[in-house]
């Protein structure tokens, strides 16, 4: 097995990017012509930017499981597709084949059917990290209906948002999940969130923890009872329902600048031909090699870098269900040397919080299978980026800064791995397919290197968001109506004097806190369902290892027992509207917020208070009450 659309050298990176820009059509379907298909495409790309309308592949018709199971079960069965290691270290590892995986997928598929799962239905699902995750995922591509994973830290409230959003029916859950030295009740909260959604009419539910659960008759069903029920029934095979290539694959939601969360839509055949390519590039995987993504498959990275891009690439895929510091902080290293670990790919800010442990934890840790080192998520420090390089990589393994975001599908800017060079925070250069521009404020392009603007793409990739489910007016002015004829990623961008790309963080209202996107105007909602709250404004600070803090500066009606509670109360209330990673890290009460004559809040003020900048807050004379900034400058946290 090899991989002919793997670049080898700069000046092949140099012909395919040139090709790619030149003949994009010509260039994508030999790429595609490498996948199972049951039909070639028609047309490859058909698209505008106004509707927006994309389709790649148009008339192609497949299944993306076929792709990621059945061709290497023909090739290369007994090759390993998952390694799964438990949250425990003392708890056995499980390894899956590819023949294995095929099987546990088609025998998932069909307890999804016998549960009157159909073609084109949402099923949510919200397990932790087992490999049961991985295969309930594959069993719903395998007969047609759409996933929607979401991330085990979110709330009831949460769930049920976007369970009503995408109208499921079926819901794939467990009993509980572990991280670290926690065990989360994850039925109990999709219990909570059920009883807002009439459309569920099925939860299937895993054996994990093995705590006392309440199950509901007639809706509420054992994972495992249901897969004895399809081996008595002897059929081991579930056939692959044929999909168009632009039948929707998956929706993930995810957080924007105003309102609630939106439901990014991914579409089979370019979907999975980007992640394969990306993957198969960015990382430069070698047949055999064991590739270990430590992101949660909540979130889109899990998806497109654990699942879909190494199993369509044949690859062996590491998923770890704990975390980086339980039950110490040398977890990361002795899974790299108990697995071999051949790349890793993490997050900054797992990277600065094992830092901030030094390197004792890597002490008598080998780490001599590591080639290639990837991060995603935010922007790396330098810091970050040299200690991860020097103690980690030992200064042997090239570092891939990947950047990307859910609606991306995958990588759309980096290095790749020791064919096109690294630089100390900087994504570098665009995979081929994409044509990043720059632009100012009113949308005109910057030409030339050495400068800054807001980064935009100009032309389609086949991994790009197709629609946000259910509304694709919200799609069209979210991404494609701030610039005439081009997609805003709501990124700010450096090009330097070399035409490297540095992403500089978001230029909207969106925070990045570890890695997870968070909108500010969601967070001040949740604040403000709590009782005392009048009013809230949220903004980002520099946060050592999160990347980002949160910052929340509220009025509040009348203290209850003491400041300390009412934030423990405060913060509670967004734990319980979002969930755990949404709690503000700071809570500043104020008597006022700095508004506008127009009462908009002048958030400019508040971030640069927060970041600690009182020198240079520019002019405030122009406000409706100048005085309430003294105020909250002389109460900073
Ligand atoms: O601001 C960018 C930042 O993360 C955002 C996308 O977040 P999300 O959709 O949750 O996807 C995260 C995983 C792909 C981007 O708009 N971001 C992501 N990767 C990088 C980054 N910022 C700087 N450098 C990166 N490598």
């Amino acid at each position: 097995m090899s991989y002919p659309y793997q670049i080898t050298s700069l000046k092949h990176y140099q012909e395919e990017y040139k090709r790619s820009v030149d003949t994009p059509e010509e260039f994508w379907a030999d790429i595609a012509n490498h996948f199972t298909w049951h039909r070639k495409w028609d047309q490859v790309l058909d698209w505008n930017f106004y509707e927006p309308r994309i389709e790649w592949f148009k008339g192609g018709k497949l299944n993306i499981t076929e792709n990621c199971l059945d061709r290497w079960v023909e090739t290369q069965p007994n090759a390993t597709a998952i390694i799964w290691e438990p949250n425990d270290p003392s708890e056995p590892h499980r390894t899956f084949t590819y023949k294995e995986l095929h099987h546990k997928v088609c025998q998932f598929a069909n307890v999804l059917k016998s549960n009157g799962a159909t073609r084109g239905d949402r099923i949510c699902i919200y397990m932790p990290m087992v490999p049961e995750l991985t295969i309930a995922i594959l069993a719903c591509a395998r007969i047609g209906a759409i996933h929607s994973v979401v991330f085990g830290g979110f709330s009831a409230q949460s769930i049920a948002d976007r369970i009503q959003d995408a109208q499921c029916n079926i819901v794939l859950t467990a009993d509980g999940g572990f991280r670290g030295n926690k065990s989360i009740p994850l039925k109990a909260v999709i219990d909570e969130a059920l009883t807002t959604c009439p459309s569920v009419e099925k939860v299937i539910v895993l054996t994990r923890t093995s705590v006392p659960v309440s199950m509901i008759k007639g809706r509420d069903v054992w994972w495992e009872d249901e897969i004895n029920k399809v081996e008595a029934q002897g059929n081991p095979i579930c056939k692959a329902e044929i999909m168009d290539a632009e039948d929707l694959l998956f929706i993930l939601y995810t957080s924007g600048s105003t309102g609630k969360p939106k439901g990014v839509v991914h579409t089979c055949g370019g979907y999975m031909v980007w992640t394969n390519y990306t993957f198969v590039n960015v990382f430069q995987y070698q047949p055999g090699q064991v590739h270990f993504c430590t992101a949660d498959i909540g979130w889109v990275t899990g998806h497109s870098y654990i699942i879909y891009g190494p199993l369509s690439a044949g690859a062996t895929s590491l998923m770890f269900e704990g975390i980086p510091t339980w039950p110490d902080a040398g977890r990361f290293w002795e899974i790299v040397d108990k697995h071999a670990v051949d790349i890793l790919y993490t997050a900054p800010t797992a990277i600065r919080s094992l830092m901030s442990f030094g390197t004792d934890p890597i002490k008598g840790k080998k780490l001599h299978s590591l080639k290639v080192l990837g991060t995603v998520g935010e922007p790396i420090n330098e810091e970050a980026w040299h200690w991860y390089d020097e103690h980690i990589g030992k200064r042997n393994c090239p570092i891939v800064d990947t950047w990307w975001q859910t609606e991306t599908g995958g990588v759309l800017i980096s290095n790749l791995a020791g064919i096109t060079k690294a630089k100390p925070s900087f994504a570098t250069l665009p995979l081929p397919g994409i044509q990043p521009v720059l632009v100012d404020e009113n949308g005109k392009k910057i030409e030339g290197n050495g400068v800054s603007g807001n980064l935009c793409i100009q032309f389609p990739w086949p991994g790009m968001l197709r629609t946000t489910f259910g509304d694709h007016e919200r799609c069209r002015t979210t991404y494609f109506s701030t610039y005439e004829n081009l997609y805003f990623t709501g990124d700010g961008c450096l090009r330097d004097n070399e035409g490297d790309y540095r992403i500089t963080g978001r230029v909207d209202d969106v925070l990045n806190v570890s890695g997870h996107r968070i909108g500010t105007a969601e967070v001040e909602n949740a604040i403000n369902m709590h009782t005392g709250v009048v009013e809230s404004a949220v903004v980002g600070y520099p946060h050592d290892i999160k990347g980002q803090g949160i910052y929340a500066y509220v009025i509040f009606n009348g203290i209850h027992i003491d400041e300390n509670q009412t934030r423990l109360d405060i913060s509670q209330t967004v734990s319980k509207i979002i969930g755990a990673i949404a709690k503000p890290d700071k809570i500043q009460f104020v008597s006022g917020l700095p508004k506008t004559r127009s009462g908009k809040i002048m958030r400019r003020i508040l971030r640069k208070i927060a970041e600690g900048e009182l020198a240079n807050l520019g002019d405030t004379s122009t406000l409706l009450d100048p005085l309430v900034v003294e105020e909250i400058k002389s109460n900073k946290l």
